[in-house]
């Protein structure tokens, strides 16, 4: 059949891609031969839509930042989002070799690092709790872990030394004046949420510890991390069949949990055990924790949903926050993590990525390029609801399929080159105590970032039952 002259054929294929056919989608199977490439270009595709909404490209390629270097536009999105961003962005270049944002990454890091180089800076103590200060510090460690370009100016810390720095902070806000022991949520007494106890903070310690104990063999961090280990199991907020509650209330005694369960949590706390089991040369006390959380992630994968990943606790009404549309991000990176450090799991859980790396892919098919993600990724198509969270979340899904074919994690004695200071964060690089900012009035007093409590009122009778 000839029907087509070749300029006519052009003609006829611009109108197809650009007018008729209603969205582009990616089209993505990661269980087959010669995936990797196509792996590659759908995260390449997706990168590009999520640094879209930090940074514009000039004619010359280059990023332009149109705020403050490091920050998402506020609102809606927290300080904490940005460091999960640049996390996700590290592991991006990690499993593709696209270098294209390296320079913005690290000089974005960088300049939220702060005046003292301990990831407190000042404009963010309005809202910095200790699970923001972590997700930031999740993104230093893995350039450590990856081999990221080390920062070029001398006086700057190196990765390692800021993780180090946050580290030595946490243990020095240890408290133990309510429920003997676990970190608060929050930093400062100001912020609502200075009585709450919570997984992403303390399951941030953990894990943590368990990679600085990983990359510097210093076993004083895998001594902290058990500490809040052990923390997290005598209190209500992990069962005794390892399932992963929110958060307790210190005032009344850290006697009852907040019982929604959440992506990320499993994430924090499975990555962590995945970094113990390896630390530990595969020791069945860890093997053990590992397999109990990860036993408990298919609720994450509904049979109702096409056992597609979904962040239960709010994404079917469509009521999750911007903070939580990124979450499914963080398990989706460290049920890579777990595969590669705890090779055992991998059989269980390289299906579960496979399976929602292609309907991730799938519904990324909306916005002015044509293939923005949207948030449910058991929808066909683009679902009309994007954003930095749900972009990255899709990027993480879709890259973590690269995890057999990329070298395991640096440390010092294997290559490793990250400048340490075991001693960063306890000096005059110590964070302020006193008010260094006007904290915000009261109607911007619940930024406390992540937020995964404030909603409980509406949800407790509604959505927690849908998980437990
Ligand atoms: C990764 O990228 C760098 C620089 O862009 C290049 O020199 C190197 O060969 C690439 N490595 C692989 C494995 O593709
Ligand atoms: C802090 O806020 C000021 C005023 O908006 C801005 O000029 C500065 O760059 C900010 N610093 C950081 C580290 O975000
Ligand atoms: C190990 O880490 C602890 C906790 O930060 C620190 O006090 C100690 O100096 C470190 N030891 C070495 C040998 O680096
Ligand atoms: C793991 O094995 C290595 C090599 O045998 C040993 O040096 C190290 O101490 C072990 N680690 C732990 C935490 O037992
Ligand atoms: C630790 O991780 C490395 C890198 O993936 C892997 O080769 C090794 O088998 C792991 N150790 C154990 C005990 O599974």
């Amino acid at each position: 059949m000839k029907l087509f002259s070749s300029a006519g054929l052009l003609a006829f294929l611009y109108v197809i891609g650009c007018n008729v056919l209603p969205a582009a989608a990616i089209d993505l199977d990661p269980t087959q031969p010669g995936a990797l490439y196509s792996i590659r270009n759908a995260a390449k595709t997706v990168a590009k839509d999520m640094v879209a909404m930090y940074a514009n490209q000039d004619a010359g390629g280059t990023h332009v930042i149109s705020g403050i270097p490091g920050l998402l536009t506020y609102p809606p999105y927290y300080w904490w989002e940005a460091g999960a961003m640049f996390g996700s962005l590290i592991e991006y270049w990690y499993y593709t070799n696209d270098s294209t944002y390296n320079d913005m990454v690290r000089d974005g890091i960088l300049f939220q690092v702060g005046e003292k180089g301990n990831l407190m800076p000042a404009n963010q103590s309005k809202d910095e709790g200790n699970d923001d200060q972590l997700f930031w510090a999740f993104a230093v460690m893995s350039a450590a872990e990856l081999g990221f370009e080390n920062p070029t100016d001398p006086k700057q810390p190196g990765w390692l030394a800021i993780a180090q720095s946050v580290m030595n902070q946490l243990i020095s806000r240890w408290d133990t004046t309510q429920c003997s022991g676990g970190l608060k949520w929050q930093i400062y007494q100001w912020l609502d949420g200075y009585n709450y106890k919570n997984t992403a903070a303390n399951g941030g310690m953990f894990q943590l510890g368990a990679r600085l104990a990983m990359y510097t063999g210093n076993a004083t961090y895998a001594e902290w991390a058990t500490k809040a280990f052990d923390w997290l199991v005598q209190s209500p907020l992990l069962t005794k069949d390892w399932q992963v509650y929110d958060g307790t209330n210190s005032l009344a005694g850290c006697k009852d949990a907040d019982q929604l369960q959440w992506t990320y949590n499993y994430g924090i706390m499975l990555g962590g055990a995945a970094y113990m089991y390896n630390y530990t040369n595969g020791s069945s006390l860890w093997a053990d924790r590992l397999s109990g959380f990860l036993n408990h992630t298919p609720v994450f994968f509904p049979k109702a949903q096409n056992n597609v990943m979904v962040e239960v606790a709010c994404e079917i009404t469509q009521k999750c926050d911007v903070d939580q549309w990124s979450f499914k991000a963080y398990l989706s990176r460290w049920l890579a993590i777990s595969a590669q450090l705890a090779p055992f799991t991998a059989p269980q859980i390289m299906p579960m990525l496979q399976h929602s790396a292609t309907a991730a892919a799938k519904q990324c098919s909306g916005g002015d390029s044509g293939t923005q993600c949207g948030s449910r990724w058991f929808y066909e198509q683009y679902d009309g609801n994007g954003g930095v969270g749900q972009q990255m979340s899709a990027l993480n899904v879709i890259s973590a399929n690269m995890i057999a074919h990329v070298q395991p994690p640096f440390n010092a004695k294997n290559g490793g080159s990250s400048q340490g200071n075991p001693a960063a964060g306890t000096g005059d690089d110590n964070p302020p105590t006193t008010v260094v900012f006007e904290p915000m009035g009261t109607g911007d007093k619940a930024g406390a970032a992540i937020l995964t409590i404030l909603v409980l009122g509406t949800w407790m009778g509604g959505a927690w039952w849908m998980v437990s």
